[in-house]
């Protein structure tokens, strides 16, 4: 019986055919036998995790325009120390080092920061972008070992599970923002009236975003099903399951949306509170 073609390299029948095709391997750095456009993912990847990463860190140590009228950049919420009516505990404390940079946003953004760099998806997404580890799949790289990440300094991975309660609890100080960004203080009178502006819409929309991001969290995922043996023993687990299934199967969108939307949400609240725009109200 005629045997099926193979590139299987590690084929013993394979090796000593010579009229089969033998794969080169280890490959060297950028080889491959693809021919479709694999180095444009990668690249958008790059240019547009890195212009993030460039703008976040910019804005990070800004320290200003971060706030305009009830609205508070997602940048610098909660801010802890700072100097807006947002503060929970007043300005920056005395005791700050001199030599240390102070913006409120150092105090906080490690966390959803850790958040999207142990991401499951991110990763796949920025070893292939930024470490070229492969460059793509079928993609020669330029190293020879591969250590994963059972071993350091990749085993710090793991700790995505404890970002995520970290991120959770996130999303109820952005909540509370929006809720915030609906009450307007009045110049005449300094009382606070209900209203939405623009801003509200897209801090509204960011946390939309976020939530959708989150939810779909593999770790969440696992935490309010996967752990279990039996899903259908539990229906609202069963059902919570599904709906972060449901989310985590465009767990890439929301990634991605959710990112520039964080960064949007900034540059708003940024530009209006310099000026350079209008924050429109609707009601
Ligand atoms: Fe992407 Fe958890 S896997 S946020």
């Amino acid at each position: 019986m005629p045997q099926a073609p193979s590139s299987v390299p590690n084929s013993s029948a394979a090796n000593t055919d010579s009229r089969l095709p033998l794969l080169q391997w280890p490959r060297s750095f950028g080889n491959t036998s693809r021919t479709d456009a694999w180095w444009v993912t990668p690249l958008l990847v790059f240019l547009g995790l890195g212009g993030f990463v460039v703008y976040a860190t910019w804005a990070a140590f800004a320290g200003t325009h971060y706030r305009f009228g009830p609205y508070l950049s997602p940048f610098y919420s909660p801010e802890i120390f700072g100097d807006s009516p947002h503060s929970w505990f007043g300005p920056k404390p005395g005791s700050w080092p001199m030599w240390l940079p102070w913006s409120p946003a150092l105090l906080i953004l490690w966390a959803p920061g850790g958040f999207r760099l142990t991401c499951y998806y991110y990763r796949g997404a920025y070893y292939k972008a930024f470490w070229a580890d492969p460059p793509s799949c079928a993609v020669g790289e330029p190293r020879k070992s591969y250590w994963g990440e059972n071993s350091l300094p990749l085993i710090f991975q793991n700790v995505h599970r404890y970002f995520l309660y970290l991120a959770l609890i996130f999303l109820i100080f952005l909540t509370h923002d929006v809720w915030q960004a609906m009450w307007f203080a009045d110049p005449a009178t300094g009382q606070t009236h209900f209203g939405i502006g623009i801003g509200t819409v897209i801090l509204a929309v960011n946390v939309c975003l976020l939530a959708g991001y989150t939810f779909g969290c593999h770790s969440f995922r696992h935490l309010i099903g996967g752990c279990r043996d039996q899903l259908s023993k539990s229906q609202l687990s069963l059902r919570a399951y599904q709906c972060a299934h449901c989310l985590n199967r465009r767990h890439m969108v929301w990634a991605w949306c959710s990112l520039f939307s964080v960064a949007f949400c900034d540059v708003y609240v940024r530009l209006c509170s310099m000026g350079v725009w209008h924050d429109w109200r609707i009601l």
